[in-house]
């Protein structure tokens, strides 16, 4: 991946409504080395069965060993890099916050569902050197630099939730990018339910997997559109549907979550606005999007609908380019959805 820009820039202005149309910049630029590919190095220190750490490979790719097949993205540096920056993006647009629902200041046991590189967790330990953090992945994949405070396990939150020591309920259960890793969000919600504490919260932070544009330049990238077509439909077929953040506050709602709330920022791909801070986000979200479109597609559409690595490339080929065309004025949807367990339930 590229070399991002190591400063970090001001966070996006938190008074600003979050649905406003974002002004276009009418004279774009991009660096000729945006885009690179990472490098894979992979790395891993734990010391665990070969049940979870015998990896697949497929199509260049490197994917989880756990409950094999049940994920459809990579577990490679590549992909740990990619969802580093996924969190730093989503970070940037809510004023660096880790989360928007109110936990209060001493929130007792937290669970990351899906922590992936558990970069969130290990930030939220920092936050919260009292509380304790556990995250739980299908993918070993996390920092040995975990604060004491922090733990790390393989399992599936599919399963029925009796796999931890759960002697102790929670008091906030953070599902970050679940998009296209859950069969069934109600059931998942009703777990997490039974297992917070009364008054605990739950929150949902995910990215829309459509592109979006206020204007007519969607027109100008049939291929995205037709990737997130085929992607969603796959998801379908796979039976963990992708296009599902719009869904995500009903079905708190319909789960007795009480107090429950959506906040949604739109996230430009690219330099395109005119502001500057909503540029720089907009090409760290680009690099991101560009990283994304092969684990995105690879499994789904070979593994799902039967096309050939080589088609997958060729429409990946045609994103890539759209992606990079400075006179489309395309964005992500972020969902952020957090609800409160009634202190009667
Ligand atoms: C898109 S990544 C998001 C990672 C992290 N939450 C973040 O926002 O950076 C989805 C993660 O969920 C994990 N995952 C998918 N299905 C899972 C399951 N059934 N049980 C546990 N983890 C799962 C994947 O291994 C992957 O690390």
């Amino acid at each position: 991946m590229a070399e991002v820009k190591s400063s970090t820039p001001a966070l996006v202005d938190s008074s600003r409504d979050p649905t406003d149309i974002i002004v276009p910049d009418d004279d774009v630029d991009y660096p000729s080395d945006l885009v690179d590919n990472a490098s894979e190095t992979g790395s891993s220190t734990y010391s665990l069965s070969s049940s979870v750490v015998n990896y697949q490979y497929e199509n260049g790719r490197r994917y989880h060993a756990y409950r094999e097949g049940a994920y459809f993205a990579p577990n490679d540096e590549q992909e740990q890099a990619r969802m580093d920056l996924l969190q730093h993006i989503t970070r940037l647009m809510v004023g660096g916050e880790l989360f928007l629902a109110p936990i209060g200041p001493n929130p007792g046991r937290i669970l990351d569902l899906g922590t992936g590189t558990g970069n969130w967790a290990i930030h939220l330990a920092d936050q919260f050197p009292k509380s304790t953090v556990i995250g739980i992945d299908l993918s070993p994949i996390q920092s040995d630099w975990a604060p004491p405070n922090c733990y790390f396990q393989v399992d599936d939150f599919e399963s029925p939730w009796d796999f931890w020591d759960f002697s102790k309920p929670f008091d906030f259960i953070h599902a970050g990018n679940l998009a296209g890793s859950v069969k069934d969000f109600p059931h998942l919600l009703q777990q997490a339910k039974n297992t917070l504490n009364p008054g605990g919260w739950f929150e949902f932070v995910d990215f829309a997997p459509e592109p979006f544009a206020d204007d007519d330049t969607l027109q100008g990238a049939p291929n995205l559109c037709e990737m997130s077509r085929f992607c969603n439909e796959a998801s379908i077929k796979f039976g963990k549907k992708l296009r599902v953040t719009d869904s995500y506050k009903q079905w708190m709602i319909d789960a007795g979550f009480k107090d429950v709330k959506e906040h949604v920022y739109k996230v430009p791909m690219g330099r395109w606005p005119k502001d500057p801070k909503l540029k720089q986000i907009g090409e760290y979200h680009l690099v991101q999007m560009l990283e994304s479109l092969e684990p995105y597609t690879l499994a789904l559409l070979t593994r799902v609908l039967g096309w050939t690595t080589e088609e997958v490339q060729v429409l990946i080929s045609g994103a890539r380019s759209e992606l990079l065309d400075r006179k489309l004025h395309m964005y992500s949807k972020l969902y952020f959805v957090y609800g409160r367990k009634d202190e009667a339930d």
